[in-house]
C-alpha cells in the first residue's frame, strides 16, 4: 500500500493507495475517523458497480449520476437527510463516487453542524488524482460552475485504483489528462514515465495505475501543503491548461460535447503551443505534449470547436481573475517547467488561437 501524507499542521491527513483497498475500508479508516457514525453518500452508477466491494456496514444515500448534482436543490434535500438521521459532527460522511459526489458532499460536511466529518473515497481517476485531495467542495449555480463552496479538508482519502475497471474508457482518458498534467507542471520525468506507461495505465495494469496515482497525489499533496488556499500562487500551477479549458468547456455548454479533462488536454497542448510561440518553450517540447496526449485518444486540435479566438477570449473575459483585458496564465519554459504569467494580454490569446484554427 501507498501512502501520502497531506501536511496541513492538526489537520494533516493520508491518502492511501491499494489495489482492493475498497474490502478493507473499515480497517483503513478506522485509525482516523474515530468512533463516530460513518454515512455512504454515493451516486446510482457507482453504488451499483462498486457498492458491493465497500466493507463498510453502511446504508448509502444515492443521488442520480451527473453534474446535476451540484446544485442548491441536491444539496438542501441531502443536508435534510443528513440532519434527519441525526448526525453529529463527529461523524463522518464517506463521499464515495466521482468527482461530483466529492464536491457535493464534501459542501455538506463543511456546513452540516458547521462542519463534520469527511472521507473521501474516489471512484474517477479524475477525483483519485484531483478533486478528493485539497479540500475544495462546492455547487454550480446559475452564475456558473464551483462558485459557492467552501474549503473543508477529509480526515482521509481512500483509494481503489481496482475501482477503475468499470470507469468508462473515456471518462479514464480524460482524468489521464489530469495525470499528465502532473508531469507537465513540474516533473519532466514524471511526463517522460507517462510517455512510456500511458498506454499500460488505459489497459489497466495495477501497478502502473497505482504508481501513477501515487505519483499525481504526492504531487497535488505538495502543492497544498505550500498554498491551502491558492493564495501564494503555487496552487495555481494546477490550473495548467484550465484557462484555455474552460473557455472551451463554456463554448460547449459544459457537455458531453467535451468532458473537462479533454478539454485540460486541449488546453495543455494551448499552453505549450502559446508557450513556444512567445518563445519561452522549446517548439519540440510543445510538439511531444500533442504527440503523447493524441496518442492516448485525447483531443489535441482546435479545429472540431467552430468558436473564434475573439468569442473564446470573451468567456476569459468572465474569469474572476480577469481584470482591464488581462488575466494570469500558466504558461512554461518546458515540460516539467510551468509557472504563472500574471498578465497576459487576452487580445494576444485571441489572436493566437485563431491562427491554431488555421
Ligand atoms: N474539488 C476539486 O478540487 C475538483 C477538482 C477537479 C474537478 N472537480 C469537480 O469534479 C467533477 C467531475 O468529476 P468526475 O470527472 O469524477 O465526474 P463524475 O463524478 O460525474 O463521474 C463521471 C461519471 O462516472 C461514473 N462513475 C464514477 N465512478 C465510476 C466507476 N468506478 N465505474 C463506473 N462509473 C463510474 C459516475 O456515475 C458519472 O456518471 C466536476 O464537478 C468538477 O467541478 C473538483
Ligand atoms: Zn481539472
Amino acid at each position: 500500500m501507498s501512502r501520502v501524507e497531506v501536511a496541513l499542521g492538526d489537520r494533516s491527513y493520508p491518502v492511501l493507495i491499494e489495489s482492493g483497498l475498497l474490502a478493507r475500508a473499515a480497517d483503513a479508516l478506522a485509525p482516523f475517523a474515530g468512533s463516530g457514525k460513518l454515512v455512504v453518500i454515493s451516486d446510482e452508477i457507482v453504488w451499483a458497480l462498486q457498492g458491493g466491494r465497500l466493507g463498510l456496514d453502511a446504508e448509502p444515500i444515492l443521488l442520480p449520476p451527473g453534474e446535476g448534482c451540484k446544485s442548491w436543490a441536491a444539496l438542501e434535500a441531502l443536508l435534510d437527510r443528513l440532519l434527519a438521521l441525526g448526525v453529529a459532527r463527529g461523524d463522518h460522511l464517506v463521499a464515495f463516487g466521482g468527482g461530483v459526489i466529492g464536491d457535493l458532499a464534501g459542501f455538506a460536511a463543511a456546513i452540516l453542524k458547521r462542519g463534520c466529518g469527511l472521507i473521501q473515497v474516489p471512484t474517477t481517476l479524475l477525483a483519485q488524482v484531483d478533486s478528493s485531495v485539497g479540500g475544495k467542495t462546492g455547487i454550480n449555480t446559475a452564475a456558473g460552475k464551483n462558485l459557492v463552496g467552501a474549503f473543508h479538508q477529509p480526515s482521509g482519502v481512500l483509494i481503489d485504483p481496482a475501482c477503475l475497471d468499470t470507469l468508462p474508457p473515456r471518462q479514464l482518458r480524460a482524468g489521464y489528462a489530469e495525470v499528465v498534467k502532473y508531469g507537465l507542471l513540474g516533473d519532466a520525468d514524471f511526463f517522460a514515465w507517462c510517455e512510456a506507461n500511458g498506454d499500460k495505465l488505459i489497459a489497466g495494469e495495477p501497478d502502473v495505475r497505482e504508481y501513477a496515482i501515487q505519483v499525481s497525489v504526492a504531487a497535488k499533496a505538495a502543492i497544498v501543503a505550500a498554498d491551502e488556499r491558492e493564495t501564494g500562487g503555487k496552487r495555481a500551477l494546477l490550473n495548467l491548461g484550465h484557462t484555455f479549458a474552460h473557455a472551451l468547456e463554456a463554448e460547449t455548454g459544459f457537455s458531453e460535447t467535451l468532458l473537462h479533462g479533454e478539454a485540460v488536454a486541449l488546453g495543455m497542448v494551448l499552453a505549450f503551443r502559446f508557450s513556444a510561440e512567445r518563445g519561452l518553450c522549446p517548439p519540440a517540447d510543445a510538439d511531444r505534449v500533442v504527440a503523447h496526449l493524441d496518442a492516448m485518444g485525447l483531443p489535441t486540435r482546435l479545429g472540431a470547436i467552430a468558436a473564434s479566438g475573439d468569442r473564446l477570449a470573451a468567456h476569459m473575459r468572465h474569469d474572476k481573475k480577469a481584470s482591464g483585458g488581462r488575466l494570469p496564465f500558466i504558461l512554461a519554459r518546458g515540460i516539467g517547467e510551468a509557472f504563472v504569467d500574471q498578465e497576459v494580454d487576452l487580445a494576444e490569446v485571441a489572436a493566437f488561437l485563431d491562427r491554431q484554427r488555421g
